[in-house]
């Protein structure tokens, strides 16, 4: 078990940043000043992808050139249909974003044709195309249509896997979680993007390695397991049952606990609403029941609130989206972050290069392989 101060990094301030605040004063969330509340109910994915990357909200004529640009964007290069076309159907969503990411970079690779900015927008636009692509070629050899006059990220997503149009309030709920995983300053899978990046590597480079970064159970992967432990439960006395037993054997309750919010996470209350909305709508109050009654029980136990991962579960599986897909939606949000911190790294540069502790054996003499 790590003793060191400074194990997993906690409390170093490891770079200055422009992009957002996490946790100032215990609960807060802003990107580039503007409060998580107020874009939640008062903006949409699209403005604010721009907002991270640019720098600054879209008036509207610029919002509709960037939406069109997006939509222009969807399609992908015949090389890269191909290349999905051959991942296996078990391979988990999250390996179909990092290969999908990578070859890319192999097809329209950074430099005089692609800068970075173009190419943060372009990973905007198609994400949800390759995942979708894979997806459906492998659950029916379908070669889908990628593109469509659906102007937002959230809608197109959804067609794409539903086909038709999509239920507008699954629509807005989803444009709300994009909004809301969009940006997290230095989270795990950021700061494994600047690190790449401050080694001059190439912009597909550090997305894929936050990709990978994402993938964890203790980073993006946490929603996923959340939809997992819910799932397991009929009733809230279950669900309350089956929690004691997990705390008892010192089990980690996915969805619950965070690095700096020590109070709340201010964008838990936004998408516990929506998960209620959805229930109340569908008629499923006793999955929202269930969710709620863990959160009771880890609240009473262990003083933990949950995160935006546990609420988060709640909504996707009611939008009818397959748990697999829960990180990959996370991803399709994160990369207009990723991309701001990218470009934010590239602009004031020095190599991340941390030094460690030495914990190893005293300097000693070399011992021939035939004296051991
Ligand atoms: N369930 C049960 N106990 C938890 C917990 C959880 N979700 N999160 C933290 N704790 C407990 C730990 O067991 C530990 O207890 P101990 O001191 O008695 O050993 C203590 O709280 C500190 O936890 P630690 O894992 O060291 O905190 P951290 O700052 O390193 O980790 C997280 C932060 C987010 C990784 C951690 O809360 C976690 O693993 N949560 C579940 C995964 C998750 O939801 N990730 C998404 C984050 S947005």
């Amino acid at each position: 078990m790590a003793t060191n101060k400074s194990a997993g990094l906690q409390d170093i301030i490891a770079g200055e940043t422009a992009i957002s605040t996490v946790g100032k004063e215990g609960v807060g969330l802003t990107y580039r000043g503007y409060s998580i509340e107020d874009l939640a109910e008062k903006s949409t994915f699209e403005q604010v992808a721009f907002l991270l990357i640019d720098g600054h909200l879209p008036n509207a004529s610029e919002l509709e050139t960037y939406q069109e640009r997006l939509v222009r964007h969807r399609e992908l290069p015949l090389d890269l249909k191909t290349i999905l076309e051959q991942l296996p159907g078990n391979t988990h969503p999250m390996d179909v974003l990092r290969t999908g990411c990578s070859a890319l970079g192999n097809l329209e690779p950074e430099g005089a044709a692609h800068n970075a900015v173009s190419i943060a927008h372009r990973l905007v636009a198609c994400f949800g195309s390759i995942l979708l692509y894979w997806h459906r070629f492998c659950a029916s050899g379908e070669r889908i249509e990628l593109t469509s006059d659906e102007k937002t990220v959230a809608g197109h997503f959804l067609r794409l896997l539903h086909g038709g149009m999509p239920v507008p309030e699954h629509r807005r709920m989803l444009d709300v979680s994009l909004i809301l995983y969009a940006e997290h300053e230095f989270n795990a899978s950021t700061f494994t993007a600047r690190v790449i990046a401050s080694t001059l590597s190439d912009f597909y480079s550090a997305v894929t390695g936050a990709i990978g970064a994402l993938r964890g159970p203790l980073h993006g992967g946490a929603n996923e397991m959340a939809m997992e432990l819910i799932s397991r439960f009929k009733t809230s006395d279950d669900a309350e049952k089956g929690v004691l037993q997990m705390l008892a054997k010192k089990e980690k309750i996915m969805g619950f606990g965070h690095r700096i919010y020590k109070v709340a996470d201010p964008r838990s209350d936004i998408i516990k609403d929506w998960a209620r909305k959805l229930c109340e709508s569908a008629d499923r109050m006793e999955l929202f029941n269930i969710a709620e009654r863990i959160e009771q029980v880890i609240r009473r136990e262990k003083k933990l609130f949950p995160n935006l991962d546990f609420y988060s579960a709640v909504t996707y599986h009611l939008a009818g989206l397959p748990t697999p897909m829960f990180t990959p939606l996370f991803v399709f949000a994160r990369i207009a972050g990723w991309a701001a911190h990218i470009l934010e790294q590239r602009a004031d540069n020095r190599l991340i290069r941390p030094a460690a502790e030495y914990t190893g054996p005293a300097p000693r003499p070399y011992v021939p392989i035939a004296q051991r």
